[in-house]
């Protein structure tokens, strides 16, 4: 959520960070933003700013704009609309200081109200730009006590980058709340808030740490924290869109091998479980717990609700999902024999964190289940299951979905075998994990036959998307999938549900997405199907080919798709990835602009 990104080197800083936050536009495209300091020992700062996308920032940018040291921001608009003057940097009065910031300035109010008695004329409705008054107006001898001083000030988030003309030869950043990674070049040094913005220049990076002040310059950096730089194994091209029209789609089509990894070297089949050993829990451990509550937010929720009846299903032990972004706030009772498992793509959404550190606070046991190598929430947690997806950068989230969807089935299944799962079962599932991949790429095949009924979708402004138990959750993710890019209302319900009030809404113009698993509550989910159809509305049945849905009426809009079946337990994964191909197309057909949905943006960063 907004993007920031830094360099300090021998090559003109402009075109490398105009590259650098379009890497990072999948973090905000409200506005963007750049300032430079031009050559010479008191260097002049230049800022140019834009409402719209990179590219917008990109035209507007004079044919000289040069400059060794600069700042860029894409931003996700916070406080004030997404105009020019509320893009970044902000400046301050005289023009020599220029700040990104990502976060929200909690106390900005108070700030601005003693700002304007002081005379300051605040241009903006950002809470960014006191920050730049703030340092502008300190009298203290480095750029690095300037900084600190203003943000002794300041409450709440931020992950920021700072130039002042006084200081021409570093750029100042700080972090709190909202990531930051410095890249160590040859003679060049960078900063972002996201490696995507680094790697194709260095993968030799420091992450900061909250509370952290850094400086960098072209020869080096120096920290208020302890740090070596560590060198990622990480492939450049990954962060790349390649041949394929969008991210969104790269990242579906990758499903299959991001599954592989999940799974690489974790299943057992000799005695029908998995091995996590970075869970740091043996054996006695798991029979201890008693509960297990999943945190996640968005689409990780709805996977942590599958994961949640996987769990209970498996090891027999109470397990539910619940959203962090509401558990915080109601005092939960954390318990000691509780397994809190906090599950994020990006492991810097801060609801998730701040729930995470509030169990720890109160003594509770925490595991994340991450993509992001070293990541807030990962490195909070401190032990946990690493996703392995690779990168993800369309703001749908799909493969980091499938890879929580399989780590919370080995953790189902380690919990289950330390229980009650017997050893057959234990092989039947590890047997069947270990088919998932290809079955992924299965459904993937379903495309051709999906996109002519996604995009009769496309044309209806309210959808149902139902499930019943297993499949109310897969429900829930199609239907999330579907509103994010299609901007169609589209409102998941336990089919179960319909008759106490929703059914009341089918037409012909409200079409219903079924998830109707071979599995023990086929007949209940069929006669629902009748119930719809009776009264005119259209359905789309996701179904297993050995599922008879019965004489439908024949006047019914009824389109079928039958996906691959794996065991039972593990069926949603697979229904869930049919859903996504249903959003995109459908999406596709709209003409959206899918790797970038209006009013998202990827990782919530804010509260
Ligand atoms: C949906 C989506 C969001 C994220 C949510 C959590 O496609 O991408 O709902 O799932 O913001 O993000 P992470 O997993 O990074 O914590």
């Amino acid at each position: 959520m907004c993007g920031i990104v830094g360099y300090v080197g021998s090559q003109q800083a402009a075109p490398l960070l105009v590259e650098g936050l379009g890497r990072l536009e999948h973090r905000g495209y409200d506005s963007a933003g750049l300032a430079v300091l031009g050559p010479g020992r008191e260097g002049r700062l230049r800022v140019v700013k834009k409402a719209g996308r990179v590219r917008d920032l990109a035209e507007a940018l004079p044919k000289r704009f040069a400059g060794k040291v600069g700042v860029g921001h894409t931003r996700w608009a916070t406080h004030g609309p997404a105009t020019d003057v509320n893009a970044h940097p902000h400046t301050d009065t005289k023009g020599d200081v220029a700040v990104v910031h990502n976060g929200i300035i909690d106390n900005a109010a108070a700030l601005r109200a003693e700002l304007t008695e002081a005379g300051v004329d605040l241009l903006s409705d950002t809470d960014t730009e006191v920050l730049a008054h703030l340092i502008g107006r300190s009298e203290a001898d480095t750029l690095e006590e300037r900084v600190t001083e203003a943000l002794a000030r300041v409450e709440g988030t931020y992950g920021l980058a700072v130039l002042h003309a006084a200081y021409p030869d570093r750029v100042v950043v700080a972090r709190n709340g909202s990531p930051l990674l410095i890249g160590v070049g040859d003679h060049e040094m960078f900063v972002a808030s996201d490696l995507a913005a680094l790697v194709r220049y260095t993968t030799r990076v420091v992450h900061l740490e909250d509370g952290e002040l850094a400086t960098i310059t072209a020869d080096g950096f120096t920290s208020t924290g302890h740090h070596q730089a560590v060198d990622l194994d990480i492939d450049p091209a990954a962060y790349d869109a390649g041949q394929h029209e969008s991210f969104m789609r790269k990242e579906m089509l990758e499903q299959p091998e991001a599954a592989e990894r999940v799974l690489r070297g974790r299943l057992d089949e000799r005695f029908g479980t998995s091995h996590l050993g970075g869970l740091d829990l043996d054996a006695r451990d798991l029979r201890a717990v008693r509960r297990v509550k999943v945190l996640g937010c968005g689409s990780a929720y709805y996977v942590g609700q599958m994961g949640a009846g996987l769990i209970e299903e498996l090891a027999r032990v109470p397990a539910d999902a619940e959203s962090a972004s509401e558990f915080r706030y109601r005092n939960p009772i954390i318990e000691p024999d509780t397994l809190y498992v906090a599950v994020s793509q990006s492991g810097e959404t801060v609801d998730t964190l701040l729930a995470v550190q509030e169990i720890r606070r109160k003594g509770g046991q925490v595991v994340g289940l991450v993509n992001v190598v070293g990541s807030a929430i990962a490195r909070e947690a401190g032990r946990g299951i690493y996703l392995h997806a690779g990168p993800e950068v369309a703001v749908a989230s799909t493969k980091a979905l499938t890879t929580m969807h399989l780590a919370f089935s080995l953790l189902a299944l380690q919990l289950g075998r330390v229980r009650d799962l017997s050893i057959a079962d234990g092989r039947r599932l590890v047997q069947a994990l270990q088919r998932l991949p290809e079955q992924l790429g299965e459904v993937l095949a379903l495309e051709d036959q999906l996109v002519p009924v996604a995009a009769r979708l496309a044309e209806a402004e309210s959808l149902f998307f139902v499930g019943r138990v297993r499949g109310y959750p897969v429900a829930r993710e199609g239907a999330q999938k579907f509103k994010e890019i299609t901007y169609r209302h589209a409102e998941a319900y336990q089919t179960s549900e319909l008759k106490h009030g929703p059914l009341a809404l089918i037409s012909p113009a409200v079409p219903t997405v079924a998830v109707v698993p071979d599995d023990e509550l086929t007949e209940r989910n069929v006669a629902a199907l009748h119930e719809i159809a009776a009264r005119g509305g259209p359905l789309v049945v996701l179904t297993h080919a050995a599922v008879d849905l019965g004489d439908l009426p024949s006047q019914a809009e009824v389109s079928r798709i039958d996906v691959p079946r794996s065991e039972r337990e593990l069926d949603a994964v697979l229904l869930t990835v049919a859903l996504q191909l249903l959003a995109y197309h459908a999406a596709a057909a709209l003409g959206h602009d899918i790797d970038k949905p209006r009013n998202l943006a990827k990782s919530v960063t804010v509260e």
